[in-house]
């Protein structure tokens, strides 16, 4: 009886420090892209020559085929941060050194807080 009762305890402790140690693992991921700043994002998004594929509202273009609209956009920062370094087809691809994992965030949040397309019903021609 006493013995099953330590076993029991000691699971228990177990347990609980995993899960603290699966908390500390998760912070720490998050710690590695900071909550990005669009100011700076809208800078490095000018500078760094997306809109002149991607368009100044992130409304998408053209470049030999049509490119995608980025504003409100849906890819994790995680996701958007790995398709910029390996870009298919006629994407550029950039590196760390060239744009480093936080401007990157900082793009995503730019791009996040961009309105994207308004409704047909906010339109007023096509209301008449
Ligand atoms: C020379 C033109 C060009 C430039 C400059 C460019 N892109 Fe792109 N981008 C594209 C094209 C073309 C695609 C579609 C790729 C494909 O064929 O899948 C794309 C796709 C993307 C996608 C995937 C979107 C989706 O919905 O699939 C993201 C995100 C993206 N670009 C971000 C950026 C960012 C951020 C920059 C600037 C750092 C940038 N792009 C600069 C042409 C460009």
């Amino acid at each position: 009886m006493r013995i099953s009762q330590s076993v029991m305890r000691i699971g228990t402790v177990a347990v609980i420090a995993a899960v603290f140690a699966i908390g500390g693992i998760v912070t720490a991921r998050a710690d590695d892209l900071p909550a990005g700043d669009p100011v700076n994002g809208k800078r490095l998004y000018l500078a760094d020559g997306c809109f002149e594929c991607h368009g100044r509202a992130g409304q998408g273009g053209n470049f030999n085929y049509p490119v995608p609209a980025l504003a409100q956009i849906a890819l994790p920062v995680e996701s958007f941060v790995a398709f910029l370094r390996e870009a298919p087809n006629d994407m550029p691809s950039f590196s760390e050194q060239v744009l480093s994992n936080k401007d990157a965030a900082d793009i995503h949040a730019f791009l996040s807080s961009l309105p994207g397309p308004r409704a047909a019903k906010d339109i007023p021609i096509l209301n008449q």
